[in-house]
């Protein structure tokens, strides 16, 4: 039977007892992680969210009831232990903060027993994520995610503490919303007392944080939970938390520069990670034409190179014919992989394929200066020559080449690029690029849509100096708006946004808004706007994001305490669920077969 606690009260923390206690009474209490028998004594390691103590049982000190109880000691059973600190008497342990010291136990209760796990608790477990995630309540034992989770609160609450002092309000923002424009699917929640009306729960508070600045709390800070039923990725949940802001009176470069404040501070505090500031910066341009990416990790080179002008009279069917589509020839450089496979190549080409290329070209430079191509025979030797210069290509290189519409040779580029830095194993995972990401296109074209659609959202203040190509060239107009990216991932983004009523109207006009379809969707922030509204400017970071990168975790479950898997359900709680008639009906829905 279990025991109780009563008249026993914890003193320390298991790794808070140290050398400094020898000779004192403590009382200690967690789970079991692992007996051992030596005959007339039993050793026990008890853990808790600090580590681990080793507890010794010696029937002269525990007396023989308390023996024989530790005898029955399991892995997880959870146990109150008091007893006498004093110097290991055998092998210090290195390995263990606590290797030193071992508790003699006095007194031991068993407070609750457990079955065996189905999954040793314990650092860098190998069991597979489904059962992991189905038990995530012992998964959540394990040391390393326990590490994940702390620093994820200090992180949290550093950023509240810098927030505060600058001057920024926390206030909370609705949860059950009318849809925000943030571009992703909604969630939606039926409404009960409105069969047939849905509340969206909210991508990011961007409405509300705007009408907060109309309202004039001028500086706002939340973090806040969003939703967003998108596809999920290592870097992506439906729900996940931002730490959210929103400025006014400021212009992007005041934005910017508390920002890069708090992360100095930030990562500082939590990881000891310095930040030299100003964090450099790249306009949205560069950025995709140096690395193929609005994104970029630079932490390695391999830039790419735009090789179109070299190769406009070429031979080459497959290079002219994109620059005739108007699109571009670009290639990378991988440094000394001039010996690779064929097999392996092939493998790049297939990896370009899922990214949308038709092909991948590639020429090696061998050790005596011949090539070995794709498509050599369709050039001379003088025009492989110009691109291997080009590309810096030297003796045992490999140099990759796509063709295509811009935005397809990026995407496949920026891709090849990280996979063969992965594979080559050219990521220092401690070093930690920071990056801003500025002067964005306003204006996306959708195929899909045959429309201009905003960027970041419709909000988005463009560029003065660009504003009055709005007409005559819409996808040339940049936006004030700005990425925080580390090491590929992009943290957080923001922008400045529009006050100016014309402003906002040619722009629902470029995104083919009419006035009523803006007024139905929007109305409540432009008519808030008609009664004063201050100039401001703001961004988000994905918490889970950032704490990911601190703690060098694969994937943002690591940093999440329950999170979901890639078809959005919960393996533990098995959400989402079927829902009784009775509720059904409620709210005036009827499922289709
Ligand atoms: P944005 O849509 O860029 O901007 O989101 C801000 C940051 O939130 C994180 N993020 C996610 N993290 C985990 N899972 C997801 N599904 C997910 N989606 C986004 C990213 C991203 O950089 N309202 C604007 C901000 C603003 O303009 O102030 C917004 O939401 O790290
Ligand atoms: P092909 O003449 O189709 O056999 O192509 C010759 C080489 O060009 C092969 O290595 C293809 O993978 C490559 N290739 C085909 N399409 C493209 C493209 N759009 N961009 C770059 N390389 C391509």
């Amino acid at each position: 039977m279990a025991e109780s606690m009563k008249g026993l009260k914890r003193s320390h923390r298991c790794t808070e007892v140290s050398a400094q206690n020898i000779g004192q009474t403590v009382t200690i209490m967690g789970w079991v992680q692992r007996r051992r028998n030596l005959g007339a004594l039993i050793f026990t390691d008890i853990r808790d969210r600090s580590g681990l103590l080793q507890v010794v049982f010696d029937e002269n000190s525990v007396g023989s009831e308390g023996f024989l109880k530790a005898g029955t000691l399991r892995s997880e059973f959870v146990v109150a232990v008091v007893g006498k600190v004093q110097k290991r008497t055998a092998a210090v342990n290195e390995n263990l903060k606590t290797g030193d010291i071992e508790v003699i136990a006095e007194q031991l209760r068993i407070l609750s027993e457990a079955e065996t796990p189905p999954f040793p608790v314990e650092e860098n477990s190998q069991t597979k994520d489904e059962l992991r995630l189905k038990h995530r309540y012992l998964d959540l034992r394990r040391p390393d995610i326990q590490r994940n989770l702390m620093l994820r609160s200090r992180a949290v609450q550093l950023m509240r503490e810098f927030m505060a002092r600058e001057g920024f309000l926390e206030i909370e923002t609705p949860i059950l919303c009318k849809s925000t424009p943030e571009g992703a699917r909604d969630y939606l929640v039926p409404s009960r007392v409105h069969p047939g009306s849905f509340y969206a729960l909210p991508q990011s508070p961007q409405l509300y944080k705007q009408l907060l600045m109309c309202s004039g709390y001028d500086r706002y800070f939340q973090i806040a939970k969003c939703f967003r039923d998108e596809d999920l990725r290592a870097d992506r949940q439906p729900e996940f938390t931002q730490a959210d802001m929103e400025l006014s009176f400021v212009d992007m470069d005041e934005v910017m520069e508390v920002n890069e404040r708090l992360l100095q501070y930030v990562f500082q505090e939590t990881i000891g990670v310095e930040l030299t500031l100003p964090l450099p910066r790249m306009s949205w341009q560069e950025a995709m034409d140096r690395f193929g990416s609005d994104k970029p990790d630079t932490r390695f080179g391999m830039e790419l190179c735009n090789v179109s002008e070299l190769v406009k009279d070429c031979g080459f069917g497959v290079f002219t014919g994109a620059l005739a589509q108007g699109g571009s020839v670009r290639g990378i450089n991988a440094k000394g992989q001039g010996a690779m496979p064929r097999k392996k190549i092939d493998k790049l080409v297939e990896f370009a394929k899922g990214y949308g290329a038709k092909g991948l070209a590639y020429l090696s430079v061998q050790q005596d200066g011949t090539y070995k191509s794709s498509f050599a025979k369709f050039m001379t030797e003088e025009e492989l020559a110009v691109l291997v210069t080009a590309l810096n290509g030297a003796p045992g290189d490999l140099l990759l080449f796509a063709a295509d519409q811009n935005k397809i040779v990026w995407n496949v580029l920026g891709a090849l690029r990280l996979e063969l830095a992965k594979e080559l194993d050219l990521l220092n995972p401690d070093q930690y690029n920071f990056l801003w990401i500025t002067q964005f296109p306003l204006l996306e074209w959708s195929q899909e849509e045959e429309r201009f659609v905003a960027m970041h959202h419709p909000f988005t203040m463009p560029m003065e100096e660009d504003w009055e190509q709005v007409d005559s060239n819409p996808g040339a107009v940049r936006a004030k708006a700005y990425d925080i990216v580390l090491n590929g991932t992009e943290l957080g983004g923001g922008s400045v946004r529009i006050h100016q009523n014309e402003i906002q109207e040619k722009m629902f006009e470029v995104l083919g808004f009419t006035k009523e379809s803006a007024h139905e969707q929007f109305g409540f922030l432009l008519d808030a706007f008609e009664y004063g509204v201050p100039p401001h400017a703001g961004l988000a970071y994905g918490v889970d994001r950032m704490v990911m990168h601190m703690v060098h975790a694969d994937s943002i479950r690591d940093v999440i305490a329950f999170p979901k898997v890639k078809d959005a359900s919960c393996l533990m709680t098995e959400a989402p669920g079927k829902v009784d008639e009775k509720q059904l009906a409620e709210l005036r829905l009827r499922i289709e077969e």
